[in-house]
């Protein structure tokens, strides 16, 4: 292969700063070079790999995880890394800085990381605004733009709610999608709000404000997701799946980081270190859940996340039943590349298995 500066020279530069410092100068790289980078031809534009969900085009099934870009920061970026949709935050209603530092770890013998982030974000105003000016630019929707909302710290777990909607309300008119964000580890008392009854007072106030902002604007509603814990019991599970159905909300995301420590090497110095760990290790719970959710919501949209990496883990995703996939954690081991080599190796395997579109391979393995 020919030498590559981008994955041999960039990359181990970053693993020698701190993660964050890294991933901050990883972020605002993607905001300022997006020309630079669109030029190195990494958007796989094959129809094979193009589907409609939702009413959205999304032009291939990879998308960024939440918490990349928080800020809406860099989003013709990732466009040109060649994602298939991007989600933007997780926002909350207040601006907030999150847990003190250090806060972000990586784990490289696991190619894991550990984070307690505590959603550092701009707050949905300002959010908002950004996104305005990216819009005003025609690059806001060139891909599917997923906006995540949670709880702000400062507002008490009872209030939620409001707290959500205020989001919501602000962020709604640059959303293709919304994701209720009721599964990280790093807000107290947030995952309790996966319980039903918390769950179902969210979701009726979201659903009931997206439907008037529909009506006024005559703008399409927005899909509403609620992504969900690899920490969940299958009990607690079903339960987030039949509410889903009962209120008709369009999607879940599965799975979001994970409080479990099981199967790492890296030294117990890491990992105890507290916060939700991503990658590799948490790809058995994801497929499993994932498998749950479509044996028992057949035909409800599910983006499937946690410790993908490769063409194959895509693959057997959507062969699971799963319309699309985002990665996180294989964005910072595999690099810049990552993204492009996924969608080229999908394409190449659809050819070769004769696997005429991406529909046709979504549930293949369940039929
Ligand atoms: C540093 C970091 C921050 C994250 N922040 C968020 C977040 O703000 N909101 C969210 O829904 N998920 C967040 N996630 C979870 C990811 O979106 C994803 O669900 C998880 O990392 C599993 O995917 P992976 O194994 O590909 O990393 C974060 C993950 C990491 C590693």
């Amino acid at each position: 292969m020919a030498f590559d500066p981008l994955t041999r020279l960039a990359q181990p530069l970053m693993f020698r700063l701190d993660p964050e410092r890294a991933h901050t100068l990883a972020v605002q790289g993607m905001a300022r070079s997006a020309p630079a980078i669109a030029r190195l031809g990494l958007r796989v534009r094959d129809p094979l790999l193009a589907q409609r969900v939702w009413g959205l085009r999304f032009p291939n099934p990879v998308g960024l995880g939440a918490g990349y870009d928080k800020w809406g920061a860099a989003i013709p970026g990732w466009h040109a890394l060649g994602f298939g949709f991007v989600e933007v935050g997780t926002v909350t209603a207040h601006p907030q800085d999150g847990n003190p530092k250090p806060r972000l770890f990586r784990l490289p013998e696991d190619r894991s990381i550990i984070n307690r982030m505590g959603f550092n974000n701009d707050g949905a105003a300002r959010t908002a605004d950004r996104l305005a000016a990216v819009d005003r630019t025609g690059q806001l929707h060139r891909v599917p733009l997923g906006i995540n909302i949670g709880k702000s710290k400062i507002t008490p777990v009872e209030d939620a709610t409001g707290d959500y909607v205020a989001s919501l309300d602000r962020l709604w008119p640059y959303a293709d999608y919304v994701v209720v964000n009721v599964s990280s580890p790093n807000t107290p008392g947030l995952r309790e709000l996966q319980e039903s009854s918390a769950l179902a007072g969210i979701l009726e106030a979201l659903t009931d404000l997206n439907r008037m902002k529909a009506d006024i604007t005559r703008r399409r509603p927005r899909p509403i997701l609620v992504k969900v814990a690899p920490d969940l019991s299958d009990e607690q599970l079903d339960a987030v799946i039949d509410l889903i159905g009962a209120v008709r909300a369009d999607g879940l995301i599965v799975c979001n980081t994970t409080l479990s420590r099981t199967g790492l090497r890296s030294d117990p110095s890491l990992i105890t270190e507290q916060g939700g760990l991503s990658g590799p290790l948490l790809a058995a719970r994801s497929m499993e859940m994932l498998r749950r959710v479509v044996a028992r919501a057949p035909g409800l949209p599910v983006i499937s996340v946690g410790g993908i990496s490769t063409a194959d883990d895509v693959w057997d995703r959507l062969a699971a039943g799963a319309r699309l996939v985002q990665i996180w954690t294989a964005l910072v081991y595999g690099g810049p590349r990552t993204v492009a080599a996924i969608n080229r190796g999908l394409v190449d395997r659809m050819r070769r298995e004769g696997v005429d579109g991406i529909e046709e391979l979504i549930g293949s393995a369940t039929r």
